[in-house]
C-alpha cells in the first residue's frame, strides 16, 4: 500500500518548478487550434487547500508557492518584474481560485490534472490516473466539481500501464505528465520505460517528467537515461533542476527534499528561454542556504 499523499507537499518548491513548467508547456500547446490530449499518469488528489488541512500542517508550501504569492496583487495581476514563466504561473493560480470559488487570496492550490483542466479548451481532454484509494476518491469529486472547458476523466489503474493504449491520441497532439511518488524503486525504471513507449508510439508527443534529487543511484541515473533515450530517437529534450538547500535525504523540515528536476521531451521552443530567465529568480526567491542552485541543459535541434 502506498503511503505518499501529495496533500502534505502541495505547493512546495518541487511543485513550483513542476507546475510553472507545466503551465508554460500547456500555454504553448494551446496556441494551436487542434485538439490536445493530456494524460496525467500520477494525478494525486487534484486539489489542495493552502490555508487548512495537510498542506497547512506540513508547512511545505510556506517555502514554496507562498514565497511567490507576495508578488500577486488582489486583482490577479503580478507586481514588479517577475519572469514571464513565473508571472504566467501566478496568473493561472489567481484565475483558478477566482473561477473555482477560492474566495479572497489564494487558498486553493490545483494539482497537475486541475492545472491542465483550467488551461485546456473545449476541444481538449485530460485523462488522469491515480491508484491511492483516498486520493482516487478525492480526485473523482474534484474533477466532477471542477469548472473546466475541457473533458476531464479519471481511472484508478496504474498510470504506467493505463497510458499505453492512449498513445498516440486520436488528435495526434498531446502531453504526458509523469510524476510518480517514487516510493517504489521500480518507479525509476518504469519512467524510462514509459518514455521509450512514448517515443515509439507517439514520437512527436511531449512528455513532462518530474523526479526528486535524492541520494539513491536510481534517481542519479534517471536524467542520463532519459537524455540517452531522447538522443537515440533524435528528439529534442530539456532538463531543469532546482536546489533550494543542501541535503536531499527526505528527512527534516518540509519533508527534507532539497532539490528536484523536470525533464521535458519535445519541449516547446519557448520553454528554454523562459526557464533560463526564471530559474535564477527561483533560486533567489526559494533558496534557503548557500547551496541553492539551478541547472538548465537541453538539446534542441
Ligand atoms: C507526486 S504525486 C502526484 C502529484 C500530481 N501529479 C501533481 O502535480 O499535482 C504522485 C501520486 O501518484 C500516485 N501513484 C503512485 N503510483 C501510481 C501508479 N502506478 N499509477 C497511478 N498513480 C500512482 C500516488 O498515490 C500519488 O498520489
Amino acid at each position: 500500500m502506498f503511503s505518499y499523499r501529495h496533500a502534505f507537499h502541495a505547493g512546495n518548491h518541487a511543485d513550483v518548478l513542476k507546475h510553472a513548467t507545466l503551465v508554460a508547456v500547456l500555454q504553448h500547446l494551446t496556441q494551436k487550434e487542434g485538439a490536445l490530449s493530456v494524460v496525467d499518469t500520477h494525478a494525486g488528489a487534484g486539489l489542495y487547500r493552502l490555508d487548512t488541512g495537510e498542506a497547512a500542517t506540513s508547512g511545505e508550501a510556506l517555502e514554496g508557492i507562498q514565497k511567490l504569492l507576495n508578488h500577486l496583487n488582489s486583482d490577479g495581476t503580478v507586481t514588479g518584474t517577475l519572469p514571464e514563466l513565473l508571472k504566467n504561473y501566478l496568473v493561472m493560480l489567481a484565475g483558478f481560485n477566482q473561477r473555482n470559488g477560492g474566495g479572497k487570496g489564494i487558498k486553493l492550490y490545483p494539482g497537475s490534472p486541475l492545472i491542465a483542466g483550467h488551461l485546456l479548451r473545449q476541444q481538449d481532454r485530460v485523462m488522469a490516473f491515480e491508484v491511492h484509494p483516498t486520493d482516487h476518491r478525492a480526485l473523482r469529486t474534484t474533477l466532477a466539481q471542477a469548472t473546466s472547458d475541457a473533458k476531464l476523466q479519471m481511472d484508478r489503474r496504474n498510470g504506467f500501464e493505463g497510458v499505453i493504449p492512449l498513445l498516440p491520441p486520436v488528435s495526434r497532439r498531446g502531453l504526458v505528465i509523469c510524476d510518480p511518488s517514487y516510493e517504489l524503486k521500480t518507479d525509476y525504471a518504469d519512467v524510462v520505460k514509459l518514455m521509450g513507449e512514448s517515443l515509439t508510439r507517439f514520437a512527436t508527443g511531449s512528455v513532462l517528467i518530474w523526479y526528486p534529487i535524492v541520494g539513491r543511484s536510481e534517481a542519479h541515473d534517471l536524467p542520463r537515461k532519459l537524455k540517452n533515450a531522447a538522443d537515440k530517437a533524435g528528439k529534442d529534450w530539456l532538463h531543469a533542476t532546482l536546489q533550494v538547500r543542501a541535503g536531499s535525504s527526505g528527512q527534516g523540515p518540509g519533508g527534507g527534499l532539497g532539490a528536484s528536476g523536470v525533464f521535458v521531451l519535445n519541449p516547446p521552443y519557448t520553454l528554454k528561454p523562459q526557464l533560463e530567465e526564471a530559474l535564477p529568480v527561483l533560486v533567489k526567491l526559494l533558496g534557503q542556504d548557500k547551496h541553492a542552485a539551478q541547472k538548465l541543459e537541453s538539446k534542441i535541434r
